[in-house]
């Protein structure tokens, strides 16, 4: 098991990656955890923590009576996590290097987990479904965003280049054993686990290049195409291509982005 495994890279530019969507996406999840009632004192495992952007928040909302348990295969994703956590004094997250396919959490009777963007990468969702279950009190509520369909990820005007570009990184992350659209599986996993669905929300966005958000998507593919470039998936003309058209898609202010229809899951251990 090295850090090479996850399918993204572990570099420095992948930590700014994910702390970028991060602050994309922030207002939707503390909305989400509010809605799935994570409260002060509460202890809440994030699942594939990677370098802990949404653990620090979980951590500063369940206070210093509550605890995070982050559990996370990329040792050096740990370390981030460990000194930013450090930096902001925050003594209530554990840190734990796992891999989520060969044991279990190892901890029972958790209030609420946090999962996002983690089935999609992992061999065998239905194990993490049941491994996160049984770390949870009958009550308790696994909350789960994930994508339901990558592809939905397209530009207005059409860019066939784009277009190749995202379906080389669904082909990437199959060939790595992770599925992109893993929330298609995920109702079926969730009662085989005794999960029952609270409820589900939809997130997609449509945004001009003007757009904050049109940042995210720019960023993984500026990352991304250099993974690929690594991985030997692609030719340097290969991403030139794409790069060129995200930069005429970009110039020009009519272009509308649509983002990867993502599914927001919250259930309840039975
Ligand atoms: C796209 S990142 C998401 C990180 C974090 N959940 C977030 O939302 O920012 C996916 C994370 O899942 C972790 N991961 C993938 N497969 C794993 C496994 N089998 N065991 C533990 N962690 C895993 C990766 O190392 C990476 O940190």
């Amino acid at each position: 098991m090295t850090d090479q495994d996850y399918v993204l890279g572990t570099h420095a530019a992948e930590v700014a990656r994910l702390g970028f969507q991060h602050r994309v996406w922030r207002s939707i999840v503390l909305e989400c955890w509010r809605k799935a009632g994570i409260r002060l004192g509460h202890r809440v495992i994030d699942v594939g923590a990677g370098p802990g952007f949404a653990t620090i928040d979980l951590a500063e909302l369940v206070g210093p009576r509550g605890e995070v348990l982050a559990v996370e295969r990329s040792g050096r994703f740990l370390e981030v996590s460990a000194a930013a956590c450090a930096a902001r004094d925050l003594s209530n997250v554990r840190f734990r290097s796992m891999d989520l396919m060969k044991e279990s959490l190892g901890v029972t009777g958790f209030d609420a987990a946090w999962c996002r963007w983690v089935a999609c990468f992992v061999s065998s969702p239905a194990t993490m479904v049941g491994r996160i279950a049984d770390a949870l009190h009958p009550g308790g509520v696994a909350i789960f965003h994930e994508y339901l369909n990558y592809a939905t990820w397209q530009f207005a005007p059409r860019r066939p280049a784009l277009e190749r570009f995202v379906a080389k990184v669904m082909a990437s992350w199959r060939a790595a054993g992770g599925e992109p659209d893993v929330a298609r599986e995920l109702p079926a996993l969730l009662p085989a686990a005794g999960l029952r669905i609270r409820h589900v929300r939809p997130h997609v966005f449509t945004v001009t290049p003007q757009d904050y958000i049109w940042e995210w998507p720019a960023s993984f593919i500026e990352v991304n195409l250099a993974r690929l470039l690594e991985l030997g998936r692609v030719t340097t003309d290969w991403v030139e291509s794409v790069r060129l058209e995200f930069q005429q898609a970009a110039a020009d202010p009519a272009t509308l982005m649509t983002t990867p229809l993502l599914l927001e899951i919250v259930a309840e251990r039975q």
